[in-house]
């Protein structure tokens, strides 16, 4: 049977700042999908991760569809009625269009999407994370899918012997898709050279070079590139098919338990360590940490289990504590040298024209 997995998330107001959404919001949205979903879905499923709702749907319409897309945009259109009503902060922030157009790409939501065979059993991850971007999933991604330190079954496993195939972005580029596809593990130092910067280069998809079946798929788009200036955070989010073919759930998982610097946090402009949370967590420190979310599933013709919660296992608590103690590390030197994200980056305005004014007061000396 083939299937479409959609996820579409959106910051449309959050209590307290950019916390999370409140109950009242989240319910509306979530009522509003249940409500008119009937014809449209095989199933969905709503979480929150900081300030985002995610509305996870299975369909047979494919990626792209323009009702999909608008179901989900006018959720949020619906949300953000409530979130005014209720005078939260940020009401519709991630709602950067006034009216609909066919599709929520470059609109301001977050989307990502894939189609495909559903296996006879499907097990799948929907990652969401808040206050980073896109690039937070390269390094995770890169280790579970290209290196054999941290997913065995590229060694073991026959059905994993020829590697993947990474499709990478170019994020700075806004005239349409400019993308690169390059095969672990040939290309493993390409990848990697890539994946460094992880405000420019990101992972969009990676395929199986056994089957040619899609394992993940990653949102890409860059808010300020869509709004010119900075509305928020590019929250990222991301499905990954798991087993027979694909890295087991553990093997995805496993990088999280580094706790990498991404960019992201308050104001947008810091680099802090990505902490894998439960769901439906707010954020708190510093406006972060940033925050990764993950719920398994399993599926049968598009139905989908209840989600189990892969990082609320204790396991992940002393994770979440080595965490906090790098973020509190890092906060120490305040908005000194890699604190800070370099200029090109910060998302805010004032910066650059406080250097304005000062570059008219510089002199050479005689
Ligand atoms: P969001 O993008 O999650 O709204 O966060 C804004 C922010 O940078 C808070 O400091
Ligand atoms: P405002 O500039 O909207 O107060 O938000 C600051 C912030 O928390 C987002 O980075
Ligand atoms: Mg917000
Ligand atoms: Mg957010």
């Amino acid at each position: 049977m083939k299937l479409t997995l959609s996820v579409i998330k959106a910051d449309i107001g959050s209590i307290g700042g950019h916390i999370c959404p409140s109950r009242e919001l989240f319910e509306s949205v979530s009522s509003y999908v249940k409500k008119h979903s009937h014809d449209l879905l095989i199933d969905h499923y709503l979480s929150f991760t900081g300030d985002d709702i995610a509305i996870v749907m299975t369909h047979t319409r494919g990626t792209g569809d323009g009702k999909i897309h608008k179901l989900a945009w006018d959720a949020f259109i619906t949300g953000t009625e409530t979130a005014k009503a209720q005078g939260l902060y940020g009401a519709g922030q991630d709602l950067l269009k006034d009216s609909f157009s066919g599709n929520v790409k470059g609109m301001g939501p977050a989307v990502a999407e894939m189609e495909f065979e559903e296996r006879t059993n499907e097990p799948f991850l929907f990652f969401a994370a808040d206050k980073t971007d896109p690039g937070a999933y390269n390094l995770p991604l890169y280790l579970a899918f290209a290196d054999p330190m941290t997913t065995p079954g590229l060694m073991l496993a026959p059905v994993m012997a020829k590697g993947f195939r990474f499709v990478i972005m170019d994020v700075n580029h806004t005239e349409g898709d400019r993308i690169i596809e390059l095969n672990a593990p040939e290309d493993l130092y390409d990848i990697a050279a890539l994946l460094r910067d992880t405000e420019r280069y990101v992972v969009e998809s990676i395929w199986s070079r056994t089957t040619d079946e899609q394992s993940v798929v990653v949102s890409t788009s860059r808010l300020h590139n869509i709004a010119g200036t900075y509305t928020g955070k590019d929250d990222p989010v991301m499905l990954v098919r798991v087993q027979k073919s694909f890295p087991a759930t553990g093997e995805i998982l496993a990088p999280y338990a580094i706790g990498p610097y991404v960019a992201g946090c308050m104001r947008g402009s810091h680099q802090m360590p990505l902490m894998p949370v439960p769901l439906n967590s707010g954020i708190s420190y510093f406006d972060g940490p940033p925050v990764v979310s993950c719920a398994a599933f399993a599926m049968h013709k598009g139905k989908m289990t209840e989600a189990v919660d892969a990082f609320a296992h204790p396991f992940w608590d002393n994770v979440r504590n080595t965490v906090s103690e790098k973020a509190i590390g890092m906060r120490r030197q305040g908005f000194f040298g890699a604190a800070m994200l370099p200029m090109s980056e910060l998302e805010y305005t004032g910066i650059m024209e406080k250097l304005d004014r000062l570059d008219g007061k510089f002199r050479i000396r005689e």
